[in-house]
């Protein structure tokens, strides 16, 4: 496979190929990721729920994402990585929202990193991270990082002032320099509007067709337990076959059928006797 490149994501859009995104965190995700084929690798700041089991994607450090990062990118090749700058990591100034996007690069080698919002001084972050010469994803619509602010995990533009909100800072993120978007929990005829207004790619998530599709990894593998949002669809049981593995190796592990021979290693009779001795036995 070629590898993915800004220019190959620009013709995807025009051409009308939809653009596969998918999460990952760690390096076999990454790797099953690249088999399967997929456009772009997402190392989602979803990875504070999924994988450390934080309540909230805010409590996710730069640390921790970092450590995300460098594992999928030692497991990613042609697909383009991209990486969260976590909540806290770009609030304070537009030079802060740079360092941090600096150490993705330098330190885990990331193509991109994505910021969520679109208010003016979200803009301004992305337009100083592209200046920086670091390929920017925005990101509107359902914003988890901030989503007390918004009223809870719900979606967004479903009144009139809503979607004029989401419509207005998806223009703010591309004119300040984003190469592509990522809508979560739009309703599909404004994700549609989003679509035909910008020029560059818009991933949804919970937001109709658009130009491609994001979803978290451990949702479309079925590994997140109890409820997951009305945008997923669960591709595999990932979590039922795991927790069946573990109970096979439990039950046999008490009935002593494993280990069997062929798991067991053999020492000649006069190492067995030298070890007895070394004991004392
Ligand atoms: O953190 C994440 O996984 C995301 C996707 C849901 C788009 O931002």
């Amino acid at each position: 496979m070629p590898q993915v490149t800004i220019p190959r994501l620009a013709e995807k859009k025009a051409s009308g190929e939809p653009i596969v995104m998918v999460t990952a965190y760690d390096f076999p995700a990454a790797r099953a990721a690249e088999r399967a084929g997929v456009d772009m690798v997402l190392v989602g700041d979803s990875g504070a729920n999924v994988v450390l089991g934080y309540p909230t994607t805010a409590e996710v450090t730069v640390d921790e994402m970092l450590v995300f990062a460098r594992a999928a990118r030692r497991g990613t090749e042609t697909a383009f990585l991209v990486a969260d700058l976590p909540f806290g990591s770009t609030e304070v100034s537009d030079a802060q929202a740079v360092e941090t996007a600096v150490r993705f690069v330098k330190e885990a080698r990331v193509d991109a990193v994505k910021l969520e919002g679109g208010s003016p001084e979200r803009a301004s972050r992305v337009r100083a991270i592209v200046e920086a010469g670091i390929p920017v994803v925005g990101h509107v619509g359902l914003t988890p990082q901030t989503a007390t602010a918004l009223g809870g995990l719900r979606a967004q533009g479903r009144t009139d002032a809503s979607a004029e909100r989401v419509v207005r800072e998806a223009l703010a993120v591309q004119r300040a320099g984003a190469f592509c978007l990522v809508a979560e929990a739009v309703p599909t005829d404004v994700a549609e509007v989003l679509r035909e207004a910008l020029d560059i790619p818009v991933i949804g998530i919970g937001a109709g067709p658009a130009d491609g599709q994001v979803l978290v990894l451990h949702d479309l593998l079925g590994i997140t337990e109890g409820r997951t949002a009305k945008f997923v669809r669960r591709f595999a049981s990932l979590g039922d076959a795991a927790a069946d593995g573990i109970a096979a190796y439990a039950a046999a592990v008490r009935d002593r059928s494993f280990p069997g021979s062929e798991h067991q290693y053999a020492a000649s009779p006069e190492a067995v006797e030298a070890a007895r001795r070394a004991a004392g036995l």
